[in-house]
């Protein structure tokens, strides 16, 4: 390993794994209360409109319905719109479920039937008359994309468009080699493995205890006491375990607030569990349509770089991402135009969706890189490398870090590269055409942009306890904070007990941007140098220990003096002595002196082999070499599934996930795991994962950068180049189906 320590680096397996597997990690809809009752959503028929009456006799009358609530006979709810507000949503208002009888998009939640069983809320919800007067509507990107519009506010944690440099339209004009391209990205909708879920355990007295499948336990809280208007400290929301969210959960779902509603007006306990199909009522990764135009020298080198965008956003909120910016940094060039904008649609607000922005900004540069080096005539690895640039162009900083040379040469040694022929349709198996491509990937390497904060302890049963409010979204989380409390002390993992996944203990962001291990990692370490002082300070204190200031330390699990190592006394002595476990909390800042010297960034060398049927089309993900420079690694196991699971996310991608709106009735129809399809095993070749550790103190006070979303960036474009290879057909639109293909 490269940092040679104990625990970190090592490829431990998850701390939480033997509890997952054998059911002991409960799930939000997985806990129960005395007196549970059960809620079920019903949703509008319609896409746009008003609601004319509700007719409930019918479900009230089906034994077992306890109650339906409507905006007409709910009980109080904030009017204004900020206390809807939550801490990583876009500008504008955002939806208030329940609030009033008018319809914004299709499936949105107009009533909530609270049974004594799962069943009778389920019977009841589809016994709920409701008459309806229809509006007309757009859910056609294509045609709200002619009244585009550029955001007026940004959106906290996104960059906005860069200004253009240079001059983009006279390079591409005198250019003799160049390429322009149209290009579209379907919209995606979430559905990890766990369904949006939340059970409300009444407490009395207007206290609550929401167990939610949300990537931040304290923003669910703020949401849940300003909009139902209930004290922050009644309010406990709790996350432990979460079965998959990749940016669907970073936002408060309408999920948790129906539930919340209901135990409020019942004062009971209550648990709603969203159907399948209602996932697709919450969010989803923005459809696009973009532009690029690419020009370089016979050399190869880039002379001109246009990118832009039109994004879906909803009426009521601008939802933004980073999707055009890359075009400016991941390459050399002097002349780069951007041009990010918006059309409204009648949907719910489109949201974070694993690597947002990049995931489809990315994927139409790589693409487009991969057909400038056929118009160049250059191979495409050669290109990127011709067009090499170690600065952030964009913002005129120095990186911290960048090891993608070396990402692309293990990778393509690895697969086997050289051993390519260029042209289309050159290589073949039988029937099968086969295509090599590949692409660079690059995402942000963040730091959580507020304080993000963790409590250690050593108590008195001899266990080092590592608390934080840091979600683990199934990534690894608690397996890495184990890792980083255990190397400090220098004692086994197994004696290292880590509490996440509650807004009771110290603060933390949502879970997302890829920030957690460089943020909350970094909090623990601090608290663990913070917790040596102070059982330095209690051992002086128990045990007379004498020696200068900093002539006593902490050795594994003793005490001991510079002088006299043999007088050594044992954490577990000290903390008995002083009869109380001991405590210390480390805070990780965002770097903001550091943010104006310097950029960081992920990157990524992804190669893709595809098998193509001549004949019927059928496209097949033979085999991905994945290269990522991250940093410093702390478990290679943990990170390499994270990996693994965004290459899987990118076949997804590429080939397989759309949502299929239709427009006459404004609504996804194919809201089903039949229907709508992700990559199961047979779709899924040999995945290998290289990671390229590089040393980078600056990026994060433990050295660390995210590897959460930069295992898909690029996937999908080494796919698509792969398919040209194979095929001669550039497919400018995601999912590659097969329909479009032949
Ligand atoms: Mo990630 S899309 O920021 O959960």
């Amino acid at each position: 390993m490269a940092d040679g320590g104990m625990a970190i680096g090592k490829p431990i397996s998850r701390i939480d794994g033997s509890k997952k597997v054998t059911g002991q990690a409960l799930y939000a809809a997985e806990y129960d209360a005395p007196g549970l009752l059960h809620a079920a959503v019903v949703s509008s028929r319609i896409a746009k409109g008003k609601i004319i009456a509700i007719d409930a006799i019918e479900a009230l009358a089906l034994p077992g319905v306890i109650a339906v609530l409507t905006h007409e006979n709910r009980p109080h709810v904030a009017a204004f719109r900020y206390a809807y507000k939550d801490t990583v949503g876009p500008p504008g208002g955002p939806f208030k479920p329940l609030h009033d009888g008018k319809i914004r998009f299709a499936d949105q939640p107009v009533a909530v039937v609270i049974g004594e069983n799962y069943e009778a809320a389920r019977d009841g919800a589809a016994l709920v008359r409701i008459t309806y007067e229809e509006e007309a509507f757009e859910t056609d990107l294509d045609v709200a994309k002619a009244e585009p519009f550029k955001p007026k506010l940004p959106r906290i944690g996104v960059k906005p468009a860069p200004k253009s440099r240079g001059d983009f339209d006279a390079a591409f004009a005198a250019a003799a080699i160049k390429i322009s391209a149209a290009y579209e990205t379907a919209a995606q909708h979430h559905n990890a493995m766990e369904l949006f879920a939340t059970t409300v355990v009444w407490e009395g007295e207007d206290k609550i205890t929401v167990y939610d499948k949300t990537q931040g336990s304290q923003n669910v809280q703020l949401y849940l006491k300003q909009a139902l208007g209930f004290k922050l400290k009644n309010v406990r929301v709790v996350n432990a375990f979460v079965g998959g969210a990749f940016g669907s959960g970073l936002r408060p779902a309408h999920s948790a607030f129906l539930a919340t509603l209901a135990a409020k007006h019942l004062k009971r306990s209550v648990r709603l569990v969203l159907t399948r199909a209602q996932m697709f009522s919450i969010t989803y990764r923005a459809d696009t349509r973009q532009e690029i135009a690419l020009a370089c020298d016979a050399d190869g080198r880039l002379l001109a770089v246009r990118h832009a965008c039109v994004a879906a956003t909803s009426k009521n909120e601008d939802q933004q991402e980073t999707v055009v910016n890359w075009a400016g940094l991941a390459y050399a060039c002097e002349n780069v135009a951007f041009d990010y904008q918006l059309a409204r649609v009648d949907t719910p607000t489109p949201g974070d969706m694993r690597a947002p922005g990049a995931a489809v900004g990315v994927h139409v540069l790589e693409c487009a890189m991969d057909e400038l080096a056929y118009a160049a005539g250059i191979d495409p690895l050669e290109l990127r490398l011709r067009n090499w640039v170690e600065h952030d162009q964009n913002d005129n900083l120095p990186l911290t870090s960048k090891a993608q040379k070396a990402c692309y040469a293990q990778a393509a040694q690895r697969f086997g590269w050289s051993e390519r022929s260029f042209g289309p349709r050159t290589m073949r198996d039988g029937q099968d055409l086969i295509g090599w491509g590949m692409a660079g990937g690059v995402w942000d390497a963040f730091v959580a942009p507020v304080p993000t904060r963790a409590r250690v302890t050593w108590r008195r049963d001899g266990r080092l306890e590592v608390a934080a409010a840091a979600s683990d979204i199934g990534t690894g989380t608690y397996t890495i904070l184990a890792q980083i409390a255990a190397e400090a002390f220098g004692v086994p993992v197994e004696q290292v007990e880590v509490w996440l996944g509650d807004s009771t203990l110290p603060f933390n962001p949502v879970e997302g941007g890829s920030w957690m291990a460089a943020s909350t990692g970094a909090a623990v370490a601090r608290a663990c140098d913070k917790l040596k002082v102070a059982l330095v300070k209690a051992a002086r204190k128990q045990f007379k220990l004498r020696g200068r200031k900093g002539a006593l330390s902490v050795s594994r699990d003793a005490v001991i003096g510079e002088a006299l190592p043999s007088r050594a006394v044992s954490l577990n002595e000290i903390v008995t002595a002083a009869g109380q476990d001991i405590t210390a909390t480390g805070t990780t800042l965002p770097d903001l002196a550091g943010q104006r010297k310097h950029a960081s960034y992920v990157h990524s060398a992804v190669f893709a082999e595809v098998r193509v049927d001549e004949d019927l089309g059928v496209i097949r993900v033979k085999r991905i070499v994945s290269a990522i420079a991250a940093g410093r690694i702390l478990n290679p196991k943990t990170a390499g599934s994270q990996i693994i699971g965004g290459v899987v996310m990118g076949i997804g991608q590429a080939l397989h996930e759309e949502a299929q709106t239709d427009h006459r009735f404004g609504k996804v129809m194919n809201h089903s795991f039949q229907d709508y399809h992700i990559p199961a095993n047979a779709d899924v070749g040999a995945i290998e994962v290289i990671f390229v550790q590089e040393h980078d103190p600056d990026v994060s006070p433990l050295g660390v950068k995210g590897v959460g979303e930069i295992g898909l960036v690029g996937v999908t474009a080494a796919i698509a180049n792969a398919v040209f290879h194979a095929t001669g057909k550039r497919i400018r639109s995601t999912p590659i189906t097969i329909d479009k293909l032949i």
